[in-house]
């Protein structure tokens, strides 16, 4: 069996099936973009499930990637994926804004699903290999695979936050999951603050100490080996975006998307996963009250609401969009003229090219997540203004307020700065959007999702080769970017 000296483990297969059913595409989500362009150059191997129960599939290749599917009956897709990882994990590290449910029965399916993905990575990975992690789903999968394999260098970064200790320490299994984190040589953040909790829930429930990014861990035969816990934002391959943005059948789609809207003078647009993290209601309570105060009207303005399919069988899920649905009804039956609409909602996901299409004819694209560990939209969008106009709203609870000040910053649960703050969006003089874009842009250009892979990957060799010396933290912390104290 073929091995890989660069092996990436993560829940999901970069592909899913095509529609008829024969054969795979790569697939659009976050994660799998952030790592394409890693994935290529390095010719590794992917570790993850193909996104069905009960399918047994042989590994192959597919654009130059090694594919390697692990088996989830639909039992473990029960336990182990909606159940431990999105009805327990996510909503307790996304600050609880849904209730998160403890069941003994998911923890065990966690416990027995992760071993099996270790078990796939310790195959795949050739002698003295790297290996990198990735995602909540996965996070005893680092401790897992140092135990089978210690010749590896193993990286974890997890892609949605971490929460405060406050919260953290509700988990019944709070001292397994660090236990399993800390098996990893470097353990990447999107914030500095999420890199901060998750050191101080090592100190309060481990005991081990950390000095700056620094964490001394056991090694089992009486020494200890150090671990770097530190941020490392997620961002996009900004040019792949900025070359669509430039293709005149792309920008002849989005005067057609604002001719299909009725011509509005301006367009709102949001675009998420149908995820109660995201603030959906709270941006259409605002969009449904500048209407009915009359601070806006259909013509003046349409919300174009993008929400994809999500995560369909848990129950919170399920109610959200019952509850959005609603609302977008309501909100469209009380101000829809027979030629304009208050909101297009759109239940659907879409290829690159036709969200390039929906950035370009969006003048004020809104991010009002309650806790997002980056969102890659916020990105998504400044990269495509090819034009520099255009207002982003974002969230200060979403990981990509650390990096993007230029845009304007909201409390979404402030429902009536929300409307304010929308208003002053849509009323934004031109070179004040210009002047804003441009910062924007010249952040996501000069921090693509290359220079974050590479940062992520350079910190692992270098921490790894080190980490025999107690003093590898600090050397390697100095020669990072933006040195952090997490010790506070
Ligand atoms: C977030 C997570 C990813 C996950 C994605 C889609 O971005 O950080 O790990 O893959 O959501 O969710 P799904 O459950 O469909 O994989």
């Amino acid at each position: 069996m073929s091995q890989a000296d660069f092996v990436v483990v993560a829940n999901r297969l970069p592909v899913d099936r095509t529609p008829d059913g024969e054969g795979w595409r790569r697939s659009p989500g976050g994660l799998v973009t952030a790592l394409e362009p890693v994935m290529r150059r390095a010719e590794g191997a992917w570790v993850g499930w193909a996104g069905q129960p009960d399918v047994s599939l042989e590994p192959f290749d597919f654009d130059g990637t090694h594919l390697v599917p692990v088996e989830l009956s639909a039992a473990d897709v029960q336990h182990y994926y909606e159940g431990f990882s999105n009805d327990t994990i996510w909503p307790l590290y996304h600050d609880v804004i849904a209730e998160p449910t403890y069941k003994r029965a998911w923890w065990e399916a966690y416990v027995r699903v992760n071993r099996r993905f270790a078990e796939a990575a310790a195959a795949a990975a050739s002698e003295k290999a790297t290996v990198w992690v990735q995602d909540y789903q996965l996070q005893l999968v680092p401790k897992l695979l140092r135990e089978l394999r210690p010749d590896l260098t193993i990286g974890y970064f997890h892609h949605i936050p971490f929460p405060a200790y406050g919260l953290y320490s509700q988990l019944p299994w709070r001292k397994q999951v660090l236990e399993g984190l800390l098996g990893a040589d470097v353990i990447g953040f999107q914030r500095v603050a999420d890199a901060g909790n998750f050191a101080r829930a090592v100190r309060r429930q481990l005991r081990y100490e950390t000095k700056a990014s620094g964490i001394s861990v056991p090694d089992g035969q009486g020494g200890t080996r150090v671990a770097l816990a530190k941020a490392f934002p997620i961002s996009i391959d900004a040019d792949s975006y900025i070359e669509l943005a430039q293709r005149p059948d792309i920008q002849q789609r989005a005067k057609e998307i604002r001719e299909g809207l009725g011509n509005p003078r301006k367009i709102l647009l949001g675009v998420d996963r149908l995820d109660y993290t995201k603030g959906i209601r709270h941006r259409l309570k605002a969009w449904g009250e500048l209407l009915e105060d009359g601070r806006a009207t259909v013509e003046d303005a349409t919300l174009v609401q993008v929400a994809s399919p999500s995560r369909e069988r848990v129950d919170a899920y399920v109610q959200l969009r019952d509850e959005i649905e609603m609302t977008v009804g309501r909100i469209n039956g009380d101000y829809d003229s027979t030629t304009h609409t208050a909101i297009r909602y759109l239940h659907q996901s879409y290829p690159r090219e036709e969200m390039v299409a929906l950035f370009l004819a969006a003048d004020v694209m809104l991010v009002t997540a309650l806790r997002d560990g980056m969102n890659l939209v916020a990105k998504e969008y400044v990269a495509s203004r090819i034009d520099n106009r255009g207002v982003l709203v974002l969230s200060e609870f979403a990981g990509a307020a650390d990096e993007m000040g230029s845009a304007l910053l909201i409390n979404p649960h402030d429902i009536d700065g929300l409307k304010d703050t929308i208003v002053r969006a849509l009323e934004m003089p031109a070179a004040e959007q210009g002047r804003r874009m441009r910062a924007l842009r010249t952040r996501v250009r000069d921090h693509d999702v290359e220079d974050w892979s590479r940062e992520f990957l350079d910190a692992l060799s270098a921490f790894h080769d080190r980490a025999s010396s107690a003093t590898a933290a600090a050397e390697v912390d100095a020669n990072l970017d933006e040195p952090e104290d997490a010790s506070s």
